[in-house]
């Protein structure tokens, strides 16, 4: 089966990437073709610094890799190497209706919360289309906040080959089940753009250092708490043993335990949790060319396979005759 996934390069990958997306990507990989990239043109619809993209993107490059992704037999691209998606995305778009992206609620989302609607955002979810079209893709493993892209995708699909004959696999979504949403250290979703996050692989005292800022309330000591609304407590969830955690459940139940040990305890877990891999990062740090070129190699292998979808679908609709 035919996997594809896209992150965008607007920040640095935390760890609710991580429990949320990049986890299930890096698995998927020991039994599926596996085809993964970071979505630099998508992220310019929210028009960052020309220096951040650049940078962000090799950040996401180095952390997949430093945690496991294998770039003999995964493909492993930046988006914007492989243009051909973005002239499938105009052929894509003339059989699109208004309607269908007037729908969707991560733009009206996105718009709700202030950010002023370039065309680029719009037009978004065609893009996304195209990425998926292009590559033959049977599977995209997405969060649940990507459902409505993956049926947008679908229509889209079945309608052009409906008008021009089938030249696209109509893809099914697979929605990772996330351990439910990661919060941040303010208690929100942790997201790049709340500045909440945790990063898998900032210096272990910024680890320390954020995780003893988490929001808890202000239960004294002694008095038992209630795990249940706890952040530290459903961030413990995702990285104690289950003896531990039925431990510190029965900790918080009975009073006499303090959040900053809960909070202390918690930090340890994160840094010795992704230890293994730090240093693998620290090494691509100091050899981006290495990452260059894994990313170069994997542009090569996907543009094959995009030049050629592209072909098709430029023959099926009447151009170059
Ligand atoms: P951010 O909100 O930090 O910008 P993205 O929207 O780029 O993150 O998300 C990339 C992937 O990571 C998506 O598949 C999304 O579902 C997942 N993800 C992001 N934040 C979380 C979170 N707090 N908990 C679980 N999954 C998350
Ligand atoms: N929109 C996705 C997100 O924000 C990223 C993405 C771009 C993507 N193109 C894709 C995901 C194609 C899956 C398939 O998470």
């Amino acid at each position: 089966m035919r996997v594809l996934s896209g992150i965008q390069p607007s920040g640095r990958l935390h760890i609710g990437n991580f429990f949320g997306a990049i986890r299930q990507h890096l698995q998927l990989q020991t039994e599926h073709d596996c085809f993964y990239f970071i979505a630099d043109f998508h992220a310019l619809t929210s028009n960052p610094e020309p220096a951040d993209i650049a940078r962000y993107s090799l950040d996401v490059a180095m952390d997949y890799i430093a945690l496991g992704l294998d770039s003999e037999k995964t493909i492993f691209w930046r988006q914007s190497d492989v243009p051909e998606v973005t002239e499938l995305t105009w052929l894509l778009s003339c059989i699109t209706p208004m309607g269908l992206l007037q729908r969707c609620v991560s733009f009206k989302d996105k718009v709700a919360a202030g950010l002023s609607p370039n065309h680029g955002l719009f037009a978004y979810p065609v893009l996304q289309a195209a990425d998926i079209l292009i590559y033959k893709s049977d599977l995209v493993p997405v969060g649940a906040d990507q459902k409505q892209h993956i049926e947008v995708t679908r229509d889209i699909a079945i309608r052009f080959n409906n008008t021009y004959g089938e030249i696209f696999t109509v893809p099914n979504e697979y929605i990772i089940e996330s351990v439910a949403v990661v919060p941040g250290t303010d208690g929100r979703k942790m997201s790049k753009s709340y500045g909440n996050t945790i990063e898998m692989f900032e210096p272990e005292g910024a680890i320390r250092k954020k995780v003893m800022r988490i929001v808890t309330d202000s239960t004294p000591v002694e008095e038992p708490k209630n795990p249940d609304n706890c952040n530290v407590f459903t961030l413990l969830k995702l990285f104690a043993s289950s003896q531990e955690l039925t431990e510190w459940e029965n900790r918080y139940r009975s009073g006499g335990t303090g959040y900053a040990e809960a909070k202390k305890r918690l930090a340890e877990l994160v840094i010795d949790y992704f230890k293994p891999f730090r240093q693998k990062r620290c090494e691509l740090e100091k050899d981006i060319s290495y990452v260059k070129q894994v990313l170069s190699k994997g542009a090569g292998r996907a543009k094959a396979i995009a030049a050629e979808t592209l072909a098709q679908a430029r023959k099926a609709v009447g151009l170059g005759a």
